[in-house]
């Protein structure tokens, strides 16, 4: 099975036929990344300077913006760079709302902004603790950030300039990586919620959903013998293309390349056109109780940047 699905889109506003929409929907919420190899995001001569990795302050991966409150985090960078590293990521944001809300318009009412992220650090080589190590086979879930059922809707532009792909390797289903995990992890106890919100470990409380997320996410990294028998796919992501992906659902793993712009989107796991399809329904389903708190001021809280 192919893991990308190539959707000819080449402008970030475009209005794609219903047919397409159709198409890179179901490819999408059925795991495989929509793959968009015409779609370049471009940037100014200016901008181009933003692209040294000695902007990214050593201990992160990443220079991120907050759409919500124009903040950046994790630059070094002098006050004029940050006010440009602000315009290009508010403008990423931008035409990936854009992007998003024409390729997808029955999504568009339910989009949360979440993150946008440029990496400029190298992947190949960079050491990291097992849980941040991206390197590694995984699946998507933010142990500070619990998102209580919401998908997990990721868009990335390969901005490199030198012509160098990013290597990325995707793994099983979903559905075979929770049928493995999921028997091994005990569950959340109230009090453990609490003290994880009390103690601010988390934005808002860790949700069962959540909690079974991350220790997915947690031993999928941690279990070396996984990582090294699991099959994976190879994927060369080239520069001037870009690509959306459920990282919540799909087994991903980035193992070289540098220079990309990234931005997250939240979505309720009701707004899919294929709920059977959702890591919430398929844990649901195994576990035989609801995992969500119903709150929706625990929603609300976790998309909170
Ligand atoms: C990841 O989401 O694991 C990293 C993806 C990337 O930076 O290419
Ligand atoms: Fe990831």
């Amino acid at each position: 099975m192919d893991v990308l699905k190539p959707i000819a889109v080449n402008n970030w506003h475009n209005n794609p036929s219903n047919e397409i929409s159709q198409e890179a929907i179901q490819a999408l919420e059925h795991g495989k990344i929509v793959f968009l190899p015409q779609l370049n995001f471009t940037l100014s001569a200016d901008e181009n300077s933003l692209l040294s990795p000695a902007l990214t302050n050593p201990k992160r991966k990443n220079i991120c913006f907050n759409p919500h409150s124009g903040e950046t985090r994790g630059a070094a960078a002098s006050a004029l760079q940050q006010v440009q590293l602000k315009i290009l990521m508010q403008r990423y944001y931008q035409h990936t709302l854009g992007l998003v809300s024409t390729l997808f318009p029955s999504y568009q009412k339910h989009l949360i902004a979440g993150r946008t992220s440029l990496r400029t650090v190298e992947i190949s080589g960079r050491s990291s603790s097992y849980k941040k190590d991206d390197s590694r086979v995984h699946v998507d879930s933010f142990a500070a950030t619990p998102v209580n059922g919401l998908r997990i809707l990721r868009v990335f532009s390969n901005i490199n300039p030198h012509g160098v792909a990013r290597i990325w390797q995707t793994g099983e289903s979903f559905s075979t990586v929770a049928k493995r995990f999921l028997p091994e992890i005990p569950s959340i106890s109230t009090v453990e919620q609490y003290l994880l919100r009390l103690f601010k470990v988390t934005k808002a409380l860790r949700s069962p959903y959540d909690h079974f997320m991350l220790n997915i996410h947690n031993k999928m990294k941690k279990d070396r013998a996984y990582q090294q028998s699991v099959i994976k796919t190879t994927l060369a992501l080239p520069p001037k293309s870009s690509w959306i992906v459920y990282s919540d659902q799909v087994s991903h793993a980035a193992i070289s390349g540098q220079h990309v712009l990234e931005q997250t989107f939240y979505l309720p796991s009701t707004a899919m056109h294929y709920p059977e399809t959702t890591p919430l329904f398929v844990l649901e389903e195994m576990l035989k109780h609801s995992l969500i708190i119903q709150d929706k001021q625990v929603v609300s809280a976790a998309v909170e940047m």
